[in-house]
């Protein structure tokens, strides 16, 4: 199970990957607190409790009989629904008890979560290291002073070069390598035109797999399966990850400025807006250059918030626009971060038509 769902999880949108849509405790009878789960949030949810406790899924879970022949993310042979270890049993106590909090305290907003008292940590902390901070002044500092989140977007715009709707339209093609943990590389092709038009091929040692949307149909291809992806959810997930590679982002709506933040020596502003009912973005502008440096979406779930977090660097010019020639894509899992590295954009390609839509079966 956990095999077929590394390698699934190679292209396929989280929500795609359930077999068939459902929530997970249609096939789980085991479960207790996470019966009403989406299946397909499922895992990202876990690898969140596994992080924000500092530990890996055999500190919960049974694996009865791993493949020691394979790489350690893959080695199998989980039974996930055993409760013989005691951390597990713990750890169920402690999700009723954050669904209980956050309904009777929070209005049922998933503000308290298992990373709120851990930290990445089993054993959370009771008090504050010892020395206190020495006393400074007495006041609490002024807010520093913030742009209004229009002139951030301005200037944003204006940087990438994308100012006039042609630039958005025509079709881009992008080409480079594709890095992820345990010694995984691939090419990658990407080509986008619009804003609901995007194809991409990665190729590995072990693969192909394209995946594709126009419009309102997206698809992923495996060799000679083709699945169309047909949930309103997977769609809007393709279409943001589509978006990931347009040089002028989509505007989130209710956006505003909730302050500054240093990404490794650069000041950025931080801009945060709603995608839709269950989904919060936070945009990430480069003070000085006024370039998007990162973007961390976050859904809301039953039981914690998960969050996929986008950085792009390296900018350079294509033909009158700033693309970013490195991208980085990390969710809660270790095992799919992902690194794209280009070595080839251009602008104005010629683009039939087909190639955004599935492949008819042959
Ligand atoms: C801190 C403990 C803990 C860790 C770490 C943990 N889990 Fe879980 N997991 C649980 C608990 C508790 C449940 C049952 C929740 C319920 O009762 O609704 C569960 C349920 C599951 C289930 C469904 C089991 C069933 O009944 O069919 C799967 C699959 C699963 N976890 C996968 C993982 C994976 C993959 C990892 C590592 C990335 C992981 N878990 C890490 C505590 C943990
Ligand atoms: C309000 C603070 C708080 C929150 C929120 C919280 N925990 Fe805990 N958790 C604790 C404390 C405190 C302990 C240690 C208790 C003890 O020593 O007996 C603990 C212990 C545990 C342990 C046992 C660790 C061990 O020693 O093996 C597990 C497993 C665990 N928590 C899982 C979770 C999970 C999963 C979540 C999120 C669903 C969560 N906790 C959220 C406070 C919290």
């Amino acid at each position: 199970m956990p095999r077929y769902w590394h390698v699934v999880s190679l292209l396929l949108p989280a929500a795609a990957m359930a077999q068939q849509p459902g929530s997970a405790g249609a096939t789980r009878p085991k479960l207790e607190v996470l019966k009403s789960l989406p299946e397909a949030q499922l895992f990202p949810l876990m690898n969140l409790v596994a992080t924000s406790l500092g530990v890996h899924c055999d500190y919960c879970h049974v694996q009865a009989t791993p493949d020691l022949a394979r790489t350690p993310s893959n080695a199998g042979g989980w039974v996930w629904d055993r409760d013989d270890k005691q951390p597990k049993r713990r750890a169920r106590e402690m999700m009723k008890m954050v669904v209980g909090i956050n309904t009777s305290v929070f209005g049922g907003e998933a503000k308290v979560t298992c990373y709120t008292c851990h930290r990445g940590s089993t054993q959370p902390s009771r008090l504050p290291l010892l020395p206190p901070p020495a006393p400074g002044t007495a006041r609490t500092p002024a807010p520093t002073p913030l742009p209004t989140a229009d002139r951030v977007w301005a200037a944003y715009v204006a940087a990438v070069g994308g100012g006039d709707a042609s630039a958005r339209a025509a079709a881009m093609n992008i080409r480079g390598w594709d890095e992820r943990p345990e010694g995984r590389y691939g090419k990658v092709e990407i080509t986008v035109a619009g804003s609901d038009r995007y194809r991409i091929t990665l190729t590995t040692p072990d693969a192909t797999t394209n995946q594709g949307l126009d419009g309102d149909v997206a698809w992923v291809g495996t060799g000679d399966r083709v699945q169309r992806l047909s949930s309103p959810a997977d769609i809007a997930r393709m279409r943001r990850i589509a978006m990931r590679y347009q040089p002028v982002k989509e505007q989130p709506r209710d956006l505003r400025v909730v302050g500054i933040e240093r990404l490794d020596d650069h000041d950025a502003y931080v801009l945060q807006g709603r995608i839709d009912s269950l989904t919060t973005q936070r945009s990430y502008f480069d003070v000085v250059t006024g370039l998007l440096r990162r973007e961390i979406t976050t859904t809301e779930t039953l039981l914690l918030p998960l969050e996929e977090q986008v950085d792009y660097d390296d900018y350079r010019d294509v033909a009158g626009i700033q693309m970013p020639y490195r991208v980085r894509t990390s969710d809660g899992a270790p095992y799919s971060t992902t690194t794209r590295i280009f070595t080839d954009i251009r602008r104005n390609v010629p683009t039939a038509d087909t190639l955004f839509r599935p492949p008819s079966p042959r």
